[in-house]
């Protein structure tokens, strides 16, 4: 591994958009799918990585929600959160905010008592290991109607001390904010933080709403926003946080290559942006890899990465006393 990736390695970061379903490794896809005896359209890893090429979101999610569909039993769930918690520890993620689908696994029969318990037990297994420090986002699936996205809430209620926000995920384009207007609300009562993805394949008046309409603190991806200068204007000021994934973008062509990523003009506009690896095995890589791809590609410098993980530590839902180590060491490196 290089220098560069060494040193991003060293700064203490958080990861903010990362889908644990998303996680999933052909291989343990392969394993699971041979456990519980589903078929699948590919006979070994290396076809479903054939599989990793995508015209576009919907093209990804259909194999995503494939993918997700092997995840059954309690231990299922415990391997796949425990797996990338351990990569948290090798990539030097001192913190992470992880979304999560459950109606992906409600519609399947699989209640929240499993996926909640298998998520549990891992994150309080690296916790006590290593001092693992995370927290669940729990993500309505917006091509579904605002009435499963009620149920979904209900449902989740005796899991209430164990999720610190809601999120939004799924199809972006013709499921825009409003739909979920009322849900967030009801949501915000219950005390969650709010995030939503806004901005990926979607107009920038899909930012615009999920800020004003779903009250939104934090906007996954956002990289449309560069389409509306009043919009950018607002989020520097407002220093709303963009959780960037731009292997993701790259992938789900949202811009034809990595040279064509805007991310150092949104810093260089002072823009709130972080890096995320979003679905890292579909994408090509984890956290440090969309780093080395950024430094390869379009010549990210230390400075900004070290910028990007105080931006990163800031942005996330930790208290000020727990991030305040973070912030302490990273305002003494030299980069
Ligand atoms: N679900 C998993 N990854 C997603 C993404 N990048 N956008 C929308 N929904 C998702
Ligand atoms: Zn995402």
């Amino acid at each position: 591994m290089s220098e560069f990736v060494d040193f991003v390695r060293s700064l203490p970061k958080a990861e903010l958009h990362l889908h644990i379903e998303g996680t999933l490794e052909p291989a343990m896809l392969m394993e699971l799918a041979e456990k519980h005896r589903i078929e699948l359209p590919y006979s070994t890893a290396a076809d479903v990585e054939r599989a990793y090429d995508f015209a576009d979101l919907q093209s990804f999610l259909d194999l995503y929600y494939l993918g997700a569909s092997v995840l059954i039993d309690e231990d299922d769930f415990y391997s796949l959160m425990f797996r990338y918690l351990k990569r948290c520890r090798d990539e030097g993620i001192v913190h992470t905010e992880m979304m999560f689908d459950p109606q992906t696994h409600t519609e399947r029969g699989i209640g929240f008592p499993v996926f909640m318990s298998g998520f549990g037990r891992a994150m309080e297994d690296a916790k006590r290991d290593w001092g693992q420090s995370s927290s669940l986002v729990m993500c309505f699936l917006r091509h579904l109607p605002e009435e499963s996205a009620f149920e979904t809430l209900k449902a989740a209620e005796p899991f209430q001390g164990q999720i610190m926000s809601r999120g939004l995920d799924s199809s972006e384009l013709g499921h825009p904010p409003e739909k979920f207007e009322r849900v967030y609300a009801a949501a915000s009562q219950q005390g969650y933080r709010l995030v939503a993805h806004a901005g990926e394949e979607g107009p920038p008046a899909y930012i615009t709403d999920a800020l004003d309409r779903l009250k939104v603190e934090r906007i996954d991806h956002g990289v449309r926003c560069l389409e509306d200068a009043e919009l950018v204007e607002r989020l520097v000021k407002a220093k709303t946080p963009l959780t960037v994934c731009p292997l993701s973008n790259v992938r789900l062509c949202v811009f034809d290559s990595m040279v064509d990523h805007p991310i150092r003009h949104m810093l260089e506009r002072g823009l709130n942006v972080t890096v995320s690896s979003d679905d890292p095995p579909y994408f090509g890589g984890y956290l440090l890899d969309n780093f080395e791809a950024l430094h390869r590609e379009l010549g990210l410098t230390r400075e900004e990465a070290r910028q990007l993980a105080v931006n990163s530590v800031r942005s996330s839902f930790l208290d000020e006393a727990s991030r305040k180590p973070w912030l302490d060491q990273l305002s003494l490196l030299t980069p």
